[in-house]
């Protein structure tokens, strides 16, 4: 097969790691890439989120499948341009991403098909928004409606900061409109599932480190380290979380004639009621994919096929029985601003365990050397009979790589231990 990747991070360094290994794969490309990337796949330098760009490569390369790595290709219409002019594609339709563009939209298809989530309202203005605030009272979470890079999300203590967060939302890029929630209380999983809109195979469940700092403090990032299986997502929640979440989800987007296909992204809050929904992704989280796609047996290609295809309901999963722990190396003053172009070193040697993976998120290779790229630059991977393991192995391997403005965080996993 000829497949085409999009995107250019950790997550799609893993995604054709994965695909790279397939028997059925005869091409690979992936569109921009970086330098972790090249080493399993052709980068192609051109615009993901050009529609144009994307259907027009596709068809003079004949590529069979077209998979979407991040959300915002979706959000611009690829996949459906993509679709229109009959290429297979690994990614839901705009319309069906919509339960990630739209955090209003997602809440309103919890409530529709009855998947358990936080209780909520929608506010057009702010008045509205401080007038249902002043009812309620903090803590109360508040949230952009569309996409805002990670930031559009305010866990309020007090009143203050509530009011502050509609401010700033209003003012912001997330469009003009907030959700307000309930706050739920307990541990954070995500899940993720693969569909064709009518089957849906449960992958790993896993758990992130959103904050940017040891012991879970400073500011919120896309995710600074994970690890897969998650002991506090146990097998009772995951059948819990099928049955009354993604199966009830999946029928409604179908009954809405927007069938939901590729990856879904479960956030979960496991409270003492049970799995409730934080948000839905289009995609596959990161760093989670990093860590969830090692421990995967089965041949990944196929089934991205089968999910494009409608035709998920002849494939099956199968698991290693292994552990899987990723820590990410950010560059220094990642979430706010920082330095690119810094030269890294010691990859070959912390890459030599047969167990350990370097994924690539911000990299590019110039004469021969290794430079950042990014804010979240590497994702050190390893895999053991148990988190501890792995922990182990991926602090081992990290600490060989030499950076001198890269940082990560010592305890991920921590929760697992
Ligand atoms: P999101 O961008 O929707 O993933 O939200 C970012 C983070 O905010 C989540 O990972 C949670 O830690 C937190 N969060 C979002 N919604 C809620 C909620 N209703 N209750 C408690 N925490 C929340
Ligand atoms: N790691 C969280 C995310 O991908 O959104």
């Amino acid at each position: 097969m000829r497949v085409l990747v999009l995107g250019g991070g950790g997550r799609e360094h893993a995604l054709c790691w994965s695909i790279a290994r397939s028997p059925s794969l005869e091409t690979l490309w992936c569109a921009p890439g970086n330098a972790g990337i090249a080493q399993v796949a052709a980068c192609v330098d051109l615009d993901p989120e050009s529609a144009e760009a994307v259907v027009g490569f596709c068809e003079r390369e004949a590529v069979d499948l077209l998979v979407v790595g991040p959300e915002a290709p979706l959000a611009a219409g690829v996949s459906d341009a993509a679709r229109t002019a009959g290429i297979a594609v690994f990614g839901p339709s705009q319309a069906a991403a919509m339960l990630e563009i739209s955090k209003a939209f997602s809440k309103e298809i919890c409530i529709a098909s009855g998947a358990p989530t936080a209780a909520y309202g929608v506010f057009d203005t702010p008045d509205a928004a401080k007038a249902h605030l002043e009812q309620h009272g903090a803590p109360i979470v508040v949230k952009a409606d569309g996409l805002a890079a990670g930031k559009g999300v305010i866990v309020a203590e007090t009143t203050q900061e509530a009011l502050d967060a509609i401010d700033s939302i209003f003012d912001g890029p997330g469009g003009g409109r907030v959700v307000i929630e309930e706050m739920l209380v307990g541990e954070e999983a995500s899940f993720f599932v693969l569909t064709d809109g009518k089957t849906a195979l449960a992958l790993a469940g896993a758990q992130d480190h959103k904050r940017a700092y040891d012991g879970d403090t400073g500011p919120n990032t896309g995710g600074m380290g994970a690890y897969s299986p998650a002991p506090a997502f146990t097998r009772e929640i995951e059948q819990a979380t099928m049955d009354t979440i993604v199966a009830p989800v999946l029928l409604e987007m179908r009954a809405r004639g927007t069938p939901y296909t590729g990856v879904l992204y479960i956030g979960l809050m496991l409270t003492v009621e049970g799995p409730k929904v934080i948000e839905f992704n289009a995609r596959f989280g990161d760093p989670e994919c990093q860590c969830i796609l090692p421990r995967l047996k089965s041949d990944l290609l196929p089934i991205l096929l089968a999910c494009a295809n409608g035709t998920l309901e002849d494939q099956s999963l199968d698991w290693k029985s292994d552990a899987c722990l990723t820590i990410v190396m950010a560059a220094q003053g990642y979430p706010g601003s920082y330095a690119r172009g810094d030269e890294i070193s010691g990859l070959d040697e912390a890459a030599s365990d047969p167990d350990v993976l370097i994924f690539h998120a911000g990299t590019k290779a110039q004469e021969g050397t290794i430079l950042s790229n990014g804010g979240r630059v590497l994702g050190i991977t390893a895999s053991g009979q148990d988190v501890a393991a792995a922990r182990k192995r991926a602090y081992e391997a990290a600490g060989a790589i030499r950076w001198e403005t890269g940082f990560c965080r010592s305890d991920i996993g921590w929760r697992a231990l």
